[in-house]
């Protein structure tokens, strides 16, 4: 089936990058998807932004971000997306809301097309067997800030079809990104790797084995990171990182992924990262 339409479920940080991508680097009309305009022209106007910043470094023109913009329909209802030819679901990363939210897409969506998830580390056999088409339900992990961010990590599921592997990393490429395969295994490749090393750096902070600062130049100027750990944290959001971690922790049954207290209680107090204004560093303006 040629891919004309791809539909993105989620217009938080990554459905608008996703819808973004789509939109521009792969020339696709694109149904951005949230349930409520609040969220809809949240991303939309984080879209117009990008654009815009782009349009004023001199790298897009007027017309051809009218163009872009002009191929994305906002939508707050899911019958909207039942003409897509691929779906990309990134909504909240809670498990019974996304199987919710596949049961819908399966009943809503034509025969044959793909339902790709961009979870971080939730199961895709058990979101596929949510639906009547496991073998077309695949992960699609992009990463933030998904306009810059080259990696698209591919998960099959235990059902996942070779032709939907095919088509999913063909489509990636068009989104100008390199896919990766990884297996169905909690937080996959990336936040299995990524998210203990996020989470130690928690616990240094936490033990006093460093500042904020110190833990994050030891990191960039001694491993050539482009962010720190807890700055890298406060941009992917410390609410997101607790909860991978416990992914990793219940999933695994191991001490090894513990999440720190000290992770807890910045999400307990609701310094979230850079979306709250305050996380390990603060971003209000003084
Ligand atoms: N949206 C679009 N473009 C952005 C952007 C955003 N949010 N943030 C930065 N950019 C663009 C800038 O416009 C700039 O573009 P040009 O080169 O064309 O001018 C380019 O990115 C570089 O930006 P800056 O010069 O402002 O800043 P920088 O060089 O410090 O780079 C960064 C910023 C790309 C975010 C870099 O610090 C970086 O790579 N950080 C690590 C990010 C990372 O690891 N992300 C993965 C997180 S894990 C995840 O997402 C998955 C998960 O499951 C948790």
């Amino acid at each position: 089936m040629e891919i004309k339409t791809c539909a993105v479920i989620g217009a938080g940080t990554m459905g608008s990058g996703i819808v973004q991508v789509a939109a521009s680097t792969a020339c696709l009309d694109v149904i951005m998807n949230d349930i409520a305009d609040e969220f809809v022209d949240k991303g939309f106007n984080a879209i117009v932004k990008n654009l815009d910043r782009l349009a004023s470094r001199g790298k897009l023109t007027v017309a051809q971000k009218d163009e872009i913009l002009g191929r994305i329909k906002k939508s707050t209802n899911i019958e909207d997306i039942k003409d897509a030819d691929f779906v990309v679901e990134a909504a909240t990363e809670k498990l019974d809301f996304k199987l919710n939210i596949f049961k819908d897409l399966d009943k809503t969506c034509k025969t044959g097309v793909i339902l790709a998830t961009n979870t971080s580390s939730l199961p895709i056999t058990k979101i596929a067997a949510a639906t009547e088409r496991p073998e077309l339900v695949i992960g699609m992990h992009f990463f933030n800030p998904v306009p810059v961010m080259k990696l698209v990590e591919v998960i099959n599921g235990m059902a996942t079809s070779k032709e939907t592997f095919e088509t999913t990393c063909k489509l990636a490429e068009q989104f100008g990104k390199t896919p990766v395969e990884a297996n169905d295994s909690p937080g996959f490749i990336s936040n299995r790797i990524l998210m203990p090393m996020i989470n130690e750096a928690i616990y240094a902070l936490y033990e006093g084995v460093g500042t904020e600062e110190a833990i994050d130049n030891v990191m960039k100027l001694g491993t050539n990171h482009p962010m720190g750990p807890l700055e890298l944290a406060d941009l992917i959001g410390l609410d997101v990182c607790l909860n991978i971690m416990e992914v990793l922790y219940s999933s695994f049954n191991d001490s090894k992924y513990r999440p720190c207290p000290l992770l807890k209680k910045y999400v307990d107090a609701g310094y979230l990262g850079r979306k709250t204004g305050k996380g390990f560093f603060n971003y209000r303006r003084k």
